[in-house]
């Protein structure tokens, strides 16, 4: 008497609760579904610019040949399937290869593949010609695990966030000296990898002013990898001279007390777990000329630091001066053991670097 109830109690579970398997496909379709979403930050099926366009109209033309073949093949198998299963008093014949149909099978993907090289040779070659003209070139330097930008003619280094002018072709070289990183600003242009020991090329053109573009490293470069990230912002012309003429100038002194100790400390100081801030980083018009870390002469006019992985707030900059492995993995700046007033002076400081 008791087994039929125990069945019935387990049933009753089974259609309240979905099974493991009504989960993982549903959680998949999700996952897939997502890949559905428009013009998020990082999307590239709504590419912006001349360049980006150039190289997505190459995947067009490829997803195009890929899909038709795909419904020919697939339909074939369909049909195959039907057309000849098994049935009552049918026997399949036995024989063994066909060279007119391996011949044909192998001339058709050949020419499909030989006509697909003819646009995607000329457009890698295209893009990855220096741009004639007009152009703004940008030495980029991937580290572990930031980016540095060096606007070579027009005396300007910064970090991360890269500012451009829209209807410009920015032509950037990539170098780096300790792994292998790769840039992408997915909206904007297509993926190039930075490899130690070589210099590689890439280009685009912005040409929406007043935007923000969001950029990762998409290679597996250590621990924080997915905290290297990228910023791009686009300006007019003339909005893009301002924001170079105040770059180039000299960092701006410090106002208060507490931003002068700030100073002080940043330049001479030997930090309590040893070691100097000036040993890495730059800021132009004092003796700091560190080239290892970040050039902070323009400091406060980031709204980003550490990779733009953080907004540039005082509290954000006191969590990292106090400890910033701890709150970015592998972060190269070891923590100096600063105490709370020095490292309040150093956030005094560094907020009046405009
Ligand atoms: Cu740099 Cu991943």
């Amino acid at each position: 008497m008791r087994r039929p109830s125990i069945l019935k109690v387990s049933a009753g579970r089974a259609r309240r609760h979905p099974t493991r398997v009504q989960v993982s496909l549903v959680s998949c379709a999700l996952l897939l579904l997502s890949g559905c979403v428009k013009n998020t930050p990082q999307g590239y099926l709504q590419p912006e610019g001349p360049i980006a366009r150039k190289a997505d109209s190459l995947w067009d033309i490829t997803f195009l040949i890929a899909a038709v073949i795909f419904v020919i093949v697939q339909g074939l198998l369909i049909f195959a399937m039907i057309r000849f299963r098994e049935r009552p008093g049918h026997e399949a014949r036995q024989f063994h290869g066909n060279t007119k149909v391996e011949i044909i099978l192998t001339v058709i993907p050949a020419l499909i593949l030989a006509g697909l090289a003819v646009p995607t040779v000329s457009t890698v070659l295209a893009l990855g010609k220096k741009p004639t003209g007009d152009v703004l070139e940008i030495k980029v330097i991937a580290r572990q695990f930031w980016w540095e930008y060096q606007y070579g003619d027009l005396g300007v280094v910064t970090a991360n966030e890269m500012h451009v002018p829209v209807d410009t072709p920015v032509y950037l070289t990539l170098e780096g000296d300790d792994v292998i990183h790769s840039f992408w600003i997915p909206k904007l242009t297509g993926k190039q990898d930075v490899v130690p020991g070589q210099v590689n090329t890439m280009q685009f053109e912005a040409e929406r002013p007043g935007k923000k573009y969001l950029g990762q490293c998409t290679e597996y470069c250590g621990l924080s990898h997915a905290n290297m990230r990228i910023l791009v912002y686009t300006h007019t012309q003339s909005e893009f001279d301002s924001w170079v003429d105040e770059q180039r100038e000299p960092a701006a002194k410090p106002q208060s007390a507490l931003a002068r100790e700030g100073e002080r400390i940043f330049l001479e100081e030997q930090l309590p777990a040893g070691g100097q801030c000036i040993s890495c980083h730059a800021v132009q018009g004092t003796d700091a000329q560190g080239t290892i870390a970040p050039d902070l002469t323009h400091f406060a006019s980031r709204e980003t630091f550490a990779g733009a992985m953080f907004d540039n707030t005082p509290e954000n900059l006191a969590a990292w001066l106090r400890d910033p492995p701890a709150v970015k993995p592998g972060a190269k700046m070891p923590s100096y053991g600063l105490t709370e007033d020095q490292i309040e002076a150093l956030i005094a400081y560094l907020g009046g670097l405009d």
